[in-house]
């Protein structure tokens, strides 16, 4: 049995596919138009997984959607109405979109995909975030957590998820509890974000990456703007808020006056924490203190997000009485609330969906309708995170001859892995493109960037010559995962998920912190990855050689693309992001081109 499961038309657009339950592929449509974000109808994507499987539109069995669209325009059309005439703004934006798209979703599908109509299955925003996770985890049975801007309606949901390896009971997900729009744990951080210089629905990680330059003195300002109760359930003072009314503006002039100015988009940042000795070049008194500010406000509204998963997480965990969780939605990304849910809930395991956001629906909605609604047992973990598209030697070497580069070919690993290590011990920044891409915003090592986390000054070298972007933005670690209670303080990596996803942000050991700089954020903490051999034999070998010959187990790894650009997906795209970037080597595939 063939299922697709699809998202667009908000967020990130994807198309996965299953094969009798289990995920064979799995794509987002930006990797394949280079639009970031894009949301459009997943045309690539779809073709993709099809040919992946070798099948055609016509010998899928269902094709599910991740939403159902009618109950979100019912959401936008009383929301837009019920403060007419301030939101006329968004009233008509609406309509423009869901006339012209949204609201034919049925139509458009079946105008794209030549399957029949009652092949056709919708399933709920928060049902596919919540199945996206349960499913995909080893639980048979495990809370559930589902945290996002908003679906239709709903913006948090806590439930349970219950199904038997061997198929006797019923495969079910109940969400019991929920929080409506327009209070929203997503929509909250994203009008912070907006009020800190960056764009929502991008800069959330920005957000909390310049957290730690911060003290979180603001939390009582926050907590005017949203009241947290006992329960993790919470509420908005949308006196505070434009996003129910404006598609311009998130917060409202009350939020400036609490707040102060927002800071201005892209401006320069540093703080007395960033440079204790006020060597920035550019420094002056009162821009690091303006700076030190928005750290501060960063700080707190992270620290209000942390503490409100913190208390749903231990509601949940009450009233499902289980030891496993489950996490998805869009703040489900929020690696350093991850972390402290995992060390500081009373879940013994938690599952966190790596593509968490929007096109994690897609897998979701595919899974719900497998499982549940067709009642067909389950026999899937998402044990790794390699389900996009990867390219053959023939590819490889047209787009190479096309480029016009000068190439070697290294036919084994070891080769592969030694010319690597040798790269990295020199100091040198490569690049990996090798192998299928990943699924969700991380590349975990075949679209990957590396370079020597030894080096203080690689954080530097990768950011002005490479990435171009903010300096206070930490790179991450990724380490071998059988020494990663060595370097940081765990003692579970073998059995912990969000780990080997980079999903989880954890503290260094304090001999170790100083051994990895670059990898290390302010307050000795790293977002880490945690590789095992079988999920991918090179990339492990890699590191271990690399800790072989340094002591250090060890590289900084981030992903294979230039600001503002997706992460990389054909060889034509490593080749040109390589030609336009500082990185000093490219290895596509099994060959090795230098600069
Ligand atoms: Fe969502």
């Amino acid at each position: 049995m063939h299922i697709l499961g699809i998202s667009c038309f908000y967020h990130d657009a994807a198309a996965v596919l299953l094969q009798q339950g289990e995920l064979v592929a799995a794509a987002e449509e930006e990797r394949f138009t280079r639009k970031k974000h894009d949301f459009g109808f997943p045309a690539n994507a779809i073709a993709f997984c099809l040919e992946h499987a070798g099948i055609t539109a016509p010998e899928l069995d269902y094709v599910v959607f991740y939403e159902k669209p009618l109950l979100k325009f019912e959401r936008i059309l009383t929301t837009t109405l019920g403060t007419f005439p301030k939101s006329w703004g968004v009233f008509r934006e609406s309509m423009i979109t869901w006339f012209n798209d949204k609201l034919w979703i049925k139509g458009q599908i079946l105008g794209k995909l030549p399957v029949a109509a009652d092949r056709l299955l919708f399933v709920e925003h928060h049902l596919s975030h919540a199945a996206s996770a349960f499913f995909a985890s080893p639980y048979e049975e495990a809370a559930i957590l589902t945290v996002d801007g908003v679906g239709e309606w709903t913006t948090t949901t806590v439930g349970k998820g219950s199904a038997d390896w061997d198929g006797n009971g019923r495969n079910e997900i109940e969400l019991f509890s929920e929080v409506r729009f327009p209070h929203s744990l997503g929509l909250l951080y994203s009008a912070f974000t907006a009020f800190l210089g960056f764009r929502v629905n991008n800069g959330e990680y920005k957000v909390m990456g310049m957290a730690p330059y911060g003290a979180a003195n603001r939390v009582d300002d926050v907590h005017k703007v949203v009241r947290v109760g006992a329960d993790g359930g919470f509420h908005l003072n949308m006196d505070y808020f434009s996003f129910h009314r404006s598609t311009a503006r998130t917060f409202s002039s009350k939020f400036e006056t609490l707040f102060g100015q927002p800071r201005v988009h892209d401006s320069i940042f540093f703080t007395p924490t960033t440079h204790p000795d006020r060597d920035h070049p550019d420094w002056d008194e009162a821009t690091a203190a303006r700076n030190q500010h928005y750290a501060n406000i960063a700080a707190s509204v992270q620290h209000v997000t942390e503490e409100t998963l913190l208390k749903m997480a231990a509601y949940a965990h009450r009233e499902s009485g289980l030891k496993n969780l489950c996490l998805a939605g869009g703040v489900a990304l929020n690696s350093v609330a991850n972390g402290r849910i995992m060390r500081e809930s009373p879940f013994e395991n938690v599952f966190v969906q790596p593509a968490a956001g929007d096109s994690g629906g897609a897998l979701g909605a595919a899974l719900y309708a497998y499982h549940v609604l067709l009642g067909r047992p389950r026999s899937f973990v998402q044990e790794h995170g390699y389900w996009g598209k990867g390219y053959g030697a023939d590819e490889i070497i047209s787009a190479m001859d096309a480029a016009g580069v000068e190439y070697r070919r290294l036919n084994d690993e070891e080769a592969l892995a030694r010319a690597m290590v040798s790269d990295l011990v020199a100091g040198k920044v490569i690049s990996v493109a090798r192998g299928r891409f990943e699924w969700g915003p991380r590349a975990l090592g075949n679209r990957s960037i590396l370079a020597d986390p030894r080096r203080e000054d690689m954080k530097e070298i990768v950011n002005t010559k490479i990435k171009f972007r903010e300096p206070f933005r930490p790179f991450a670690p990724a380490i071998l995962e059988e020494r990663a209670a060595d370097y940081y303080e765990l003692s579970d990596a073998d059995s912990s998920y969000p780990l080997r996803y980079m999903l989880a942000v954890y503290k260094a050991r304090k001999d170790k912190q100083a051994a990895i700089p670059a990898v290390t954020h302010t307050g000795g903490t790293g977002r880490l990855q945690t590789v095992r051999r079988e999920w991918n034999p090179l990339y492990h070998r890699v590191i271990e050689s690399f800790g072989e010959q340094t002591g250090v187990p060890v590289v900084l790894n981030t992903s294979f693309n230039l600001r503002g650009e997706p992460i990389v997906n054909t060889p034509a795209d490593a080749l040109s992001t390589f030609a336009r970037s500082g990185i000093d080597t490219l290895y596509l595939g099994d060959f090795v081109i230098r600069k």
